[in-house]
C-alpha cells in the first residue's frame, strides 16, 4: 500500500515539499496553523514567488493527492510526517529558535498512528533531533524520528526537491531508513547519492555544508577589499582560481555579499551552539566570516558617500534590487533592502525598485519610496546602485537611463553588469573590488 504522508509547516520548504511529493504520486496533507496561507494554497495559489512551483502546486491540487488543513488530527491518516517549520535566529541572540520545531511535534503526538515515522526537515542545532526523539519516546512510543535535512535553493526549489544532488538522512535504526527509501525511491532511481548518517551527523550536515557556501562567498568578498587596496580586479581573480577544479568557479561572485533567510542565521546558530558544546573555537572563523559579509554592505556606503558626499540629505539614490537574490520575492535579511534602509537613515532620498520584492519589501521597511518601473526609479538620481541581479537589468540600455538621470553614476554591487558598455554611454561607473 502506497504511503500517506503529511507536511507540518507550509512556508517556502513546506509548501515545495508537499507538491514535489505529490507529485511523485503520494497522498499528502499539508498543515500549517496560518489559515490565510492554508486557504490559499487549497485553491492552488502560492504565498510567496517561487518559479514553476505555482504550476506544480496547481496540477497536484487537481488530482486530488493533495490537501491543506489547520487541523493537526489530519495526521492521523499519514505514516510519514515531515516537519518543516522555520527556525528563525531567536530574538535576543545569535541561536535559533526552536518553538515552531517543538510545538509542531508536540501538536502531531497525540494523532501518530502505530509505526508512523516523524521526519524533521526544518535547520536544527545539533543535539535537537535527539531531544525530540525522546520526548516523543514518552509521549507517541508508537512513533520513531529521523532527521533528513533539506538543501533547497530559492529559485530552484522544486529542482532541488527532485532531482538533488544527495539525500541525506539520520537514523536510529534500518526499519527509518527502509521507509525514507520508500518515500524517496523515485529519486533514488535517478541515480541520487544516498547516505545514511546517525542524527547528529544528518542535522550537522545542513549547517555545515551552509558555513561552507557562507565561507567561499566571504573568502571572495575579502579577496575584493584586498583588490580594492592593491589595484587588483576580484572579477578576474575568481576566475582564475575558480579554474582549479579543487577550489571551483561556483560561489565565488563578489559583491555585497549573502543575504537570506539561511545563510546568515545559520552560521550565527552554529556558532551558538559550538559555544554550549564547548567547540566555540573550532567555530571561530565564522565570526570573521559574517563580519566580511556585513562590511561589504557597509563598503557601498562608503563608496556612495566618498563619491557624493559624506553628507547625503540633498542627494537621491536609485537601488535597483531589494530581494536577498534574484528570482525570488524574499527580502529577509537582504543585502540591497540594508543598504537601502541605511542610505536613507543617512539622509538621503532613496527610490528602490524591484520585479518581485516590492510588496514584501514594504511591508519590512514602510518608509522607503518604491516605484514599479526603472524608468520612474531613477528620474533625477545623483546615483544608480545595482545591488540584486535581476535578468531585467542587464537588459537596461545606459542610453536610455542617462537620460533620465542628475548624474550619471553607476555602482555595480553584484559585478553582473557590462561596465564597459555603460562606460562607452557616458556612465561613471563603480564595481566591488575592481579598481580600474
Ligand atoms: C542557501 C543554500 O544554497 C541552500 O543549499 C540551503 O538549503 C538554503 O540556503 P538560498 O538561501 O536560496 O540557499 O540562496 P543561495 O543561492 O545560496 O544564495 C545566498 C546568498 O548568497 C544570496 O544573497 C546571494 O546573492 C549570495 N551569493 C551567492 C553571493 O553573494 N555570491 C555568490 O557567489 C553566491
Amino acid at each position: 500500500m502506497t504511503l500517506k504522508l503529511s507536511v507540518i509547516g507550509c512556508g517556502y520548504l513546506g509548501a515545495t515539499h508537499a507538491a514535489c511529493m505529490s507529485s511523485l504520486g503520494f497522498e499528502v496533507v499539508g498543515i500549517d496553523t496560518d489559515q490565510g496561507k492554508v486557504d490559499l494554497l487549497s485553491k492552488g495559489e502560492l504565498p510567496f514567488y517561487e518559479p514553476g512551483l505555482d504550476t506544480l502546486l496547481a496540477a497536484e491540487m487537481k488530482t486530488g493527492r493533495l490537501s491543506f488543513t489547520t487541523d493537526f488530527s489530519a495526521v492521523a491518516d499519514a505514516d510519514v510526517h515531515f516537519i518543516c517549520v522555520g527556525t528563525p535566529q531567536s530574538k535576543d541572540g545569535l541561536a535559533a529558535d526552536l518553538t515552531y520545531v517543538k510545538s509542531s511535534v508536540a501538536a502531531i503526538a497525540p494523532h501518530l498512528k502505530e509505526g508512523s515515522l516523524v521526519v524533521g526537515k526544518s535547520t536544527v542545532p545539533v543535539g535537537t533531533a535527539q531531544l525530540l526523539r525522546d520526548q516523543l519516546a514518552t509521549s507517541a512510543p508508537q512513533a520513531d524520528l529521523a532527521w533528513n535535512p533539506e538543501f533547497l535553493r530559492e529559485g530552484f526549489a522544486v529542482e532541488d526537491t527532485l532531482t538533488p544532488n544527495r539525500l541525506v538522512v539520520g537514523v536510529a535504526n534500518d526499519r527509518a531508513e527502509e521507509i525514507l527509501k520508500e518515500v524517496y525511491k523515485p529519486v533514488i532511481d535517478l541515480g541520487t547519492p544516498w547516505i545514511r548518517a546517525d542524527l547528529p551527523t544528518a542535522e550537522l550536515v545542513k549547517v555545515a555544508a551552509n558555513s561552507f557556501l557562507a565561507t567561499k562567498i566571504s573568502f571572495i568578498n575579502a579577496m575584493a577589499e584586498v583588490c580594492e587596496a592593491a589595484g587588483g580586479d576580484v572579477t578576474v581573480l575568481a576566475k582564475a582560481i575558480g579554474y582549479d577544479p579543487r577550489i571551483g568557479s561556483r560561489f565565488l561572485q563578489a559583491g555585497i555579499g549573502f543575504g537570506g533567510g539561511c545563510l546568515p542565521k545559520d552560521i550565527r546558530a552554529f556558532m551558538a551552539r559550538a559555544q554550549e558544546l564547548g567547540a566555540d573555537q573550532a567555530l571561530e572563523f565564522l565570526r570573521e566570516i559574517d563580519a566580511i559579509n556585513l562590511r561589504a554592505r557597509q563598503r557601498v556606503i562608503d563608496v556612495v558617500r566618498a563619491d557624493l558626499s559624506e553628507d547625503l540629505t540633498q542627494y537621491k539614490i536609485a537601488v535597483l534590487g531589494a530581494t536577498f537574490k534574484p528570482d525570488s520575492d524574499d527580502v529577509r535579511d537582504s543585502p540591497a533592502l540594508d543598504i537601502a534602509a541605511q542610505l536613507q537613515a543617512a539622509g538621503a532620498q532613496v527610490v528602490v525598485h524591484d520585479p518581485k520584492g516590492i510588496e514584501p519589501a514594504r511591508k519590512r521597511f514602510p518608509n522607503l519610496d518604491y516605484q514599479e518601473k526603472v524608468v520612474d526609479a531613477v528620474k533625477g538620481a545623483d546615483a544608480i546602485l545595482h545591488l540584486t541581479e535581476w535578468k531585467e537589468y542587464r537588459e537596461l540600455d545606459p542610453s536610455v537611463i542617462g537620460q533620465l538621470v542628475k548624474s550619471k553614476f553607476l555602482i555595480d554591487g553584484r559585478n553582473m553588469l557590462d561596465r564597459n558598455m555603460w562606460r562607452a554611454a557616458g556612465w561613471r561607473v563603480h564595481a566591488l573590488g575592481r579598481t580600474d
